[in-house]
């Protein structure tokens, strides 16, 4: 398993769980001298305790980079980073560096298994840079979201796998025998494609549901009363519905931009997602305007308190996080903003980070809820409205009882109710 991140870990301690032996390789010696004493960088629900377990059967080791002990591997995954170039691209050099490190230790009839994700047609690079007739090379993309990764791989919709060679793809398919879900064996191109497709759609249906709350305040509805009647709709589902500040993390910012420009390139204007983007970028001014009008119309030298910074619960993440979005707005508006997070406490510039959600809205002008952490649901508005300098709340993930905060005398905005 070639890198060691949230992927790269996830796919490692699972396969070995379900009974395969797994050598995880990095690039970075701390990483890799951390989880093989069974510390994990990263907040993953489970996977710490799955590591562990994995590294005490021995079918689970770390090591640092490229060696000999690639040679006694049947596949060699690649879940390497795919960064966003500066014209929001997919900036392939991880790949192209450690697929050309991996081929000198390849064994014959060994199979590269791409996890990454990559623009359509890089399976292709990744056999033009090993360039060897006994090699093959299959996509077989992941759908792991973060904070339920070991839950999505153990429990998937669906296991994708796409190679122009059947028995190599067949060899990839049978490695996730004892998993319950769907198989779907096709070409590269179309492994590639499913991958960017489920996420643009989500990031589609997502917008489509902020889009939906903008409506719902303009009309007078209630978006928790609409969603519920179009997700009982089989046809639609009931997930993925929640409006909030606008979507966010490493993968969907970066997978919609960078398929519009996978489209570009073959000729296609994928205006559709390009409008979801752009709509996204509209989310978070929206709940910036939300703030501002709360305060009386200007951000300047008021106190914002932002609950919640990680790009959504559950994660230490912090990746093009919806919520430094709209503190980056914030701030360029002169407001001073002080922060609290249950996981993202390192400093942030230009963020006054506290220790509790209390101590981070003393004197307070608004309260902005930018991340669904759980802990905020239960914030007691008697107890807040004493160390607040004004009570307004603008709960943008929908969390709290808007009766019961409008009851302590907070004003009350959410989205779309
Ligand atoms: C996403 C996909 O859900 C995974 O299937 C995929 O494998 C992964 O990207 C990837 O490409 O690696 P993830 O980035 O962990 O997973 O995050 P999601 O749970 O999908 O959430 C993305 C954003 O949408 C977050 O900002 C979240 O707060 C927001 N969201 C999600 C909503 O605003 N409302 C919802 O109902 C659901």
């Amino acid at each position: 398993m070639v890198g060691a991140g949230y992927v790269g870990l996830t796919t490692a301690s699972c396969m070995a769980q379900i009974g395969h032996t797994v050598i995880g390789i990095d690039v970075d010696s701390a990483k890799i001298e951390a989880l093989n004493k069974g510390i994990i960088p990263i907040v993953e629900d489970g996977l710490e305790a799955i590591t562990q377990q994995m590294l005490a059967t021995h079918r689970l080791t770390f090591q640092l980079g490229y060696s000999e002990a690639i040679c006694s591997c049947e596949f060699i995954f690649l879940c390497v980073p795919t960064p966003q170039d500066e014209d929001g691209s997919a900036d392939l050099t991880y790949i192209r560096e450690s697929a050309k490190s991996l081929s000198p230790y390849l064994a014959s009839n060994s199979v590269i298994v791409n996890k990454s994700t990559v623009p359509v047609g890089s399976t292709l690079v990744v056999e033009e840079i090993v360039r060897r007739d006994d090699i093959f090379v299959v996509s077989n993309p992941e759908f792991l979201r973060e904070g339920s990764a070991v839950h999505d791989f153990l429990n998937p919709d669906r296991i994708v796998v796409g190679s122009s060679n059947k028995q190599a793809a067949q060899r990839v398919a049978d490695l996730y025998q004892s998993i319950d879900a769907p198989i779907i064996i096709c070409d590269p191109a179309s492994a590639e494609t499913i991958k960017y497709a489920a996420n643009a759609f989500l990031a589609t249906k997502l917008s489509f549901a902020n889009a939906i709350a903008a409506l719902c305040e303009h009309v007078g509805a209630n978006i928790d009363d609409v969603m519920q009647g179009i997700g009982q709709d089989k046809r639609i589902g009931n997930q993925f519905l929640k409006p909030g500040p606008g979507w966010g993390g490493s993968c969907f910012p970066k997978d919609t931009r960078a398929l519009v420009k996978i489209a570009e390139s073959a000729g296609y204007d994928f205006e559709l997602l390009r409008g979801v983007i752009d709509f996204n970028e509209i989310q978070f001014d929206r709940i910036v305007n939300k703030v501002r009008k709360a305060v009386g119309g200007t951000l300047t030298s008021k106190n914002i308190a932002v609950l919640g910074l990680t790009f959504k619960a559950h994660t230490n993440d912090l990746r093009d996080s919806p919520a430094l979005r709209i503190v980056e707005h914030l701030k360029s508006h002169g407001a001073t903003i002080n922060a609290y997070d249950p996981t993202a406490n390192e400093s942030l510039h230009g963020i006054n980070i506290y220790k509790t959600a209390i101590e981070a809205c003393a004197s307070a002008d608004a309260i902005l809820i930018a991340t669904e952490w759980p802990e905020f649901a239960s914030l007691n508005p008697t107890d807040l409205g004493k160390i607040v300098r004004s009570k307004h709340m603008i709960d943008a993930r929908n969390i709290l009882d808007a009766d019961l905060w409008k009851a302590a005398g907070f004003t009350y905005q959410g989205v779309g109710r």
